[in-house]
């Protein structure tokens, strides 16, 4: 195990000789991308509506279980559409503990979000939570399935239903994830998968929009693209968010391999947990048993006092070593611009939002992180947590 006077911070070489990322990348065989795009480059359609990417909506509205699935050129997209789509105006009640795309999504559609704290066990909204945000201006709720793990669909649904408020959802961690043992995808009015090549279901770039909402899917399907024949409903506005054949040919080759990785992710998690078990201050982030995760994530919670670091020495220690695990989510989407420059934000309390945001790391997972690197990874992590009192010592010295 290396000795603390062996950190690179302090001297020594680091771990690892190529940066190691959290999100390491879920590439199909090449054989079956050759195959592929020989086939695009033959029938010459490489974008508008081909093959590949009808193929992939039937694809994917079969792998989650739902009526329709509307690819588009990312996940970004598919919530500016969404929140189009949805022919809604006010406020849209969402949390800041997310990926800033969440909430500028919904600016970009035209609504305001209303920022809301999220559970400090689950990561996720609440409905008793959001009940307190709701106003006569609230139109919307949008839940983030943070990590894979449903985020509250069933109270939600309920509290939806009562205010006669949309629910949707953004699905972007949540590939091949359960709820009640269904794949989550067909919850609320729609939900937004991403396919960016760090996710478990790799269209180097890419999206999906799934609902069963069949006037939904079609206006969805008018506004993400300017094109005459994809003309199924009256919209005031459309974009360009299509997907290229390039993207629906690795998205369909990933989706095969979908349940492999799963199985990968999670050896790799449970040898984090088994490894990270008895570190003074450390927990890993737990899935719910009897729900499928896609263990994309390892999120370790780094409490200080307990540790003796803060979370962010540690990300400075490991990022020497070239592990470049991620502080998600820093800081949180309501103190990033446009929102944090916004007077109607100003003063808003999100305590446990502001307090994961200090707290939380993503350890390094994905189909190209091998055992051998987890353990080092691992000992990293123990050499610096065990010797907690002489890093912080050392590292304020070197301030
Ligand atoms: C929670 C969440 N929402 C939205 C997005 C945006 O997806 P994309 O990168 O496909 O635009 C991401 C991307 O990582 C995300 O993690």
């Amino acid at each position: 195990m290396k000795r603390l006077n062996d950190l690179a911070i302090f001297g020594g070489r680091p771990e690892f000789h190529e940066p190691l990322h959290v999100g390491q990348l879920y590439l199909p065989e090449w054989s079956g991308i050759e195959a592929a795009f020989r086939g695009i480059f033959e029938r010459q359609w490489y974008t508008n509506h081909g093959p590949l990417v009808r193929q992939l909506d039937i694809a994917f509205a079969k792998f989650v279980g739902v009526k329709h699935a509307v690819s588009v050129t990312n996940g970004t997209l598919g919530l500016m559409i969404l929140a189009r789509a949805l022919e809604i105006q006010g406020e849209v009640i969402v949390p800041a503990f997310t990926f800033p795309a969440t909430a500028q999504a919904l600016a970009w559609g035209g609504l305001t979000p209303v920022f809301c704290d999220v559970d400090s066990k689950t990561h996720n909204l609440s409905a008793e939570l959001v009940r307190r945000k709701i106003t006569s201006r609230t139109r919307a709720i949008m839940g983030v399935h943070l990590w894979g793990r449903a985020c509250a669909p069933d109270d939600l649904t309920s509290l939806a239903k009562a205010f006669s408020l949309r629910l949707i959802f953004d699905a972007c961690h949540a590939i091949g994830c359960t709820h009640q043992g269904r794949r989550i995808g067909g919850l609320g009015d729609a939900e937004v998968f991403s396919f960016h090549a760090t996710k478990v279901l790799n269209g180097t770039e890419g999206g999906c929009i799934t609902t069963n909402d069949d006037i939904l899917a079609a206006r969805l399907r008018t506004i993400r693209s300017f094109h005459p024949s994809e003309e199924f409903a009256v919209v005031p506005l459309r974009i360009n968010a299509k997907m290229s054949e390039a993207q629906a040919a690795f998205a369909l080759l990933g989706l095969a391999d979908v349940p492999r990785h799963v199985e990968a992710n999670r050896r790799r998690y449970d040898q984090y947990c088994s490894r990270l078990a008895d570190l003074p201050g450390l927990s890993i982030t737990s899935y719910a048993t009897g729900e499928t995760n896609n263990f994309q994530y390892v999120v370790a919670d780094i409490a200080p006092a307990q540790a003796g670091l803060t979370r962010d020495q540690v990300v400075e220690v490991l990022h020497r070593e070239n592990v470049f695990c991620r502080r998600h989510f820093h800081p949180g989407a309501h103190r990033m611009p446009p929102f944090r420059n916004d007077d109607r934000y100003a003063g808003l309390s999100l305590p446990v939002t502001d307090l994961l945001c200090q707290r939380l790391l993503l350890l390094p997972n994905g189909a190209t992180v091998s055992v051998e690197d987890v353990d080092r990874v691992c000992h990293l992590v123990t050499t610096i947590l065990t010797g907690a009192e002489s890093v912080r010592r050392r590292l304020e010295q070197q301030a």
